[in-house]
């Protein structure tokens, strides 16, 4: 993080105290200023040692990181512009909120969108930004640094890539939590008792993720290791890759998640 730069929050919630918790692990020279309505006692304590300074009176900021609901943008971007200079680099993580949105609502061009998921809540997360042409490469790096503690990053991408990356890693953690829920239920059906059936569900999808990560191999590798011929898992598999099944249904669920991002952007727009 670049020196004794001054940053502010706006919106502490889950993603944004996460985001804090980060920040000031990494050691990031502060206090860090953070506009946040209803402060939990995390946030509090860290207000009570100096290192975050809450709800402080507006001043411009180097850097600024908006992580209200997309929802609550209009009416935080008032408050939020105090706050922020033609010079400041401002980095969103709300979802659907374009660049020409966030360069209009915070009145600077150094704007950088970017779309992170659930599990950064736990450092564990994956985050993708778009940022305009002209962006210099001090405000990307800063960025990059900026979103680190939420987990992997990856970007500057094109603009015009972030409905599909909203539906594929920022709606994705849902599609895996209903795996473990729609697999339960079918061991159920099979005859196993419910807290069973749950228990193997969930630590089936958590170790094959976990194991996913630390193999380093490609997932379908890892899916012909554990499919002899003729076994059980390829009678299964027969079912879930074949027509109207994963491949098709995750195609057309993500095709439909990305376009109702489209649409959202163009009602708030
Ligand atoms: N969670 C996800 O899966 C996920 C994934 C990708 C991206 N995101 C994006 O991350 C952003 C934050 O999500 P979240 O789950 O952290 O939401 P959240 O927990 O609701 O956090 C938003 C926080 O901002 C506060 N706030 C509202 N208006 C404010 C204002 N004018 N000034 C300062 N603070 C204000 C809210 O306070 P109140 O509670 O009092 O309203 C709340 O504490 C969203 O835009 C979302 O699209 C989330």
């Amino acid at each position: 993080m670049a020196g004794a730069q001054t940053l502010t929050l706006i919106g502490a919630g889950r993603m944004g105290t996460a985001l804090l918790r980060g920040w000031l692990a990494s050691g990031l020279p502060g206090p860090i200023r953070v506009l946040e309505p209803q402060p939990g006692d995390e946030l509090k304590a860290w207000a009570t040692s100096g290192r975050v300074r809450l709800n402080p009176d507006p001043q411009p900021s180097a850097l600024l990181v908006m992580a209200v609901k997309p929802q609550q943008f209009t009416a935080s971007s008032e408050v939020a512009r105090l706050f922020a200079g033609p010079e400041t680099l401002a980095v969103s993580i709300m979802a659907g909120v374009k660049l020409a949105q966030l360069s209009r609502g915070l009145g600077t061009a150094r704007v950088i969108r970017a779309m992170p998921n659930t599990p950064g809540a736990i450092g564990r997360g994956v985050t993708a930004f778009a940022a305009p042409e002209e962006m210099d490469a001090a405000g990307i790096a800063e960025a990059r640094r900026l979103l680190a503690p939420l987990g992997e990053v990856h970007g500057p991408v094109d603009e015009a890539l972030m409905p599909a990356v909203t539906a594929l890693s920022g709606s994705g953690p849902a599609y895996l939590f209903l795996l473990a829920e729609t697999m339960a239920a079918a061991g159920e059906a099979e005859g196993l008792p419910r807290e069973l059936a749950e228990a193997l569900a969930r630590r089936t999808v958590e170790g094959a993720a976990a194991l996913l990560a630390q193999s380093g191999e490609a997932p379908d590798a890892l899916r012909r290791a554990v499919t002899s011929p003729g076994g059980t898992t390829q009678a299964a598999l027969d079912i879930l890759m074949g027509t109207g099944g994963m491949p098709d249904l995750l195609k057309e669920a993500i095709r439909a998640a990305a376009s109702r991002d489209r649409q959202l952007s163009k009602e708030a727009g």
